[in-house]
This record gives C-alpha cells, sequence and structure tokens, in this order.
C-alpha cells in the first residue's frame, strides 16, 4: 500500500494532494465569497475536449433547498450541514446550441484558433465526432476534470471538500430545476471540517494499476523515497 506524506515548505501541490480527504463532517461556519469565486475560477480553468466546456455547477446555499438535496442524496448529512454545496452537471446539448460558436470565436480571438479555415475544421470536427459519441460518457469526462479541479483549488484555500455520488439523479434534477439535457454527474460539499477529519484509507502501489507499455506487464517503481518522487520535480 503506497501512502502520501505532506511534506510542509515544499512541493505546494503534493501537500494539497496529500492532504485533501472526503470529509466526513462539516462546521456551520460560511465559506468567504472570494474564497468560493476562487475556487470556481479555477476549477473551470480545467481543460475538456475541443474547449467545449460542457460541465455546469450549481452552487446551492440556501438551508431550505441543501435539506431538499439532501432527500435526493440519500440522506446524507452533509449535504445540508455543509454551507455549500456544488452539484456538478454536463450539460449534453450546449455545444449545438451556442457553445461550439462561443469556443470558435474566443479561440480566433485570443489566436488559438489561427484563422478561418482552421475554424471551419474544428466544426467539421466536432459535428462530425460529438453525435457518434455517447454523451453521458463525454460529459461525465470532461466535468469531472473541473470537478477535481475545483475540489484541489478549494483545498488549497484552506476548505475542505466532500466529494458524492450517492444520490438519486432525477430528484436532483426536480429539486433544482435541471433539463433533461444536463447529466448531474456528482456533488461537493465545500465548507470546514467538523474534526476529527477522516484517516487517510491507503491507496494502492502502483504495480497494481499501473502497466508498462501493455496490460499484461506491471509497472515497476523506482526505488526510491515515494515522498521524494512526489515532491521533487525535476528541477
Ligand atoms: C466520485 C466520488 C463519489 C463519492 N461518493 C461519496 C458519497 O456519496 N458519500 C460519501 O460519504 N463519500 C463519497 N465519496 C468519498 C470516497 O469514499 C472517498 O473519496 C474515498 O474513500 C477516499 O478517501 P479520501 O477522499 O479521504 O482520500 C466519493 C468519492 C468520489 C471521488
Amino acid at each position: 500500500m503506497r501512502n502520501l506524506k505532506a511534506v510542509e515548505g515544499r512541493g505546494a501541490f503534493a501537500n494539497v494532494v496529500a492532504r485533501r480527504r472526503a470529509t466526513p463532517a462539516f462546521r456551520p461556519d460560511p465559506v468567504p465569497d472570494d474564497l468560493l469565486q476562487q475556487a470556481l475560477e479555477l476549477g473551470t480553468f480545467a481543460p475538456s475536449g475541443y474547449n467545449l466546456q460542457p460541465w455546469r455547477f450549481i452552487v446551492v446555499r440556501d438551508p431550505d433547498a441543501k435539506r431538499a438535496l439532501r432527500a435526493a442524496a440519500f440522506g446524507q448529512e452533509k449535504v445540508e450541514k455543509a454551507p455549500v454545496v456544488i452539484v456538478a452537471c454536463g450539460d449534453t446539448a450546449a455545444w449545438k446550441d451556442a457553445d461550439l460558436d462561443r469556443v470558435i470565436a474566443d479561440g480566433r480571438s485570443t489566436g488559438s484558433i489561427p484563422d478561418d479555415k482552421t475554424a471551419s475544421m474544428i466544426r467539421r470536427n466536432v459535428n462530425a465526432f460529438l453525435p457518434k459519441t455517447d454523451m453521458g460518457v463525454w460529459v461525465t469526462r470532461q466535468t469531472m476534470i473541473a470537478f477535481s479541479f475545483l475540489m484541489l483549488a478549494a483545498e488549497n484555500l484552506g476548505l475542505d471538500t466532500a466529494p458524492m455520488e450517492g444520490f438519486d439523479e432525477a430528484m436532483v434534477r426536480s429539486t433544482l430545476g435541471i433539463p433533461e439535457t444536463a447529466r448531474v454527474i456528482a456533488l461537493l460539499a465545500l465548507g470546514y471540517a467538523d474534526p476529527p477529519d477522516k484517516p487517510f484509507g491507503g491507496r494502492f502501489d502502483l504495480e497494481r494499476v499501473v502497466y508498462d507499455g501493455r496490460w499484461d506487464t506491471p509497472w515497476r517503481s523506482l526505488s526510491i523515497d515515494k515522498e521524494t518522487l512526489l515532491v521533487n520535480p525535476r528541477k
């Protein structure tokens, strides 16, 4: 089993990763608006296929709404107790409504799409690829990247988080007015832990989850201190 030890003063990113726990209980203290704003800004800096950014986040702070959401999340207490719950959704239709146009306009104005010919090619590719794609899988793939960015950004800002998949999608939909064209991907409770936080549960050794070149060839870890490996960038 692999463990991860936070090291103060170096490897800031490794520390954030190591420190994060799925917080079981939250204090009622509110999350300052500027921290919430920063976490949302950083979360939505995530990459996505064709830069289409199909994630949609509903920030739920109203106590009545959180109570209703808790009922849709199999009664999980943290949904009501955490000061903020972010409902991460993936919009399966926005790309063809207006988002592809926006991505192309943004790309043209920043220069990341250098000319109209490239813009037309992107439009053709997206229109050929997405209609043949399982959009539930596609929006999940994209949204969970932004969700992870958001979770780590929040941790870096001194907040605690709890990711959740335990919810009834139809109930969450009707509670928050989410259309059928959007999938509810995950919930993220956000706030400050009511200690004790949960102990770290360990992670599989790399040999169990990483292969070297082929499925039948397990990764062989270097015999160096894993702590060093994680916090010491190659410079
Ligand atoms: C996508 C996802 C869904 C999860 N759903 C729930 C949930 O519904 N309820 C819950 O109590 N914990 C949930 N968890 C928390 C996991 O149990 C927890 O992340 C895991 O045990 C590892 O612990 P750690 O996050 O503290 O390292 C979820 C985690 C993830 C990533």
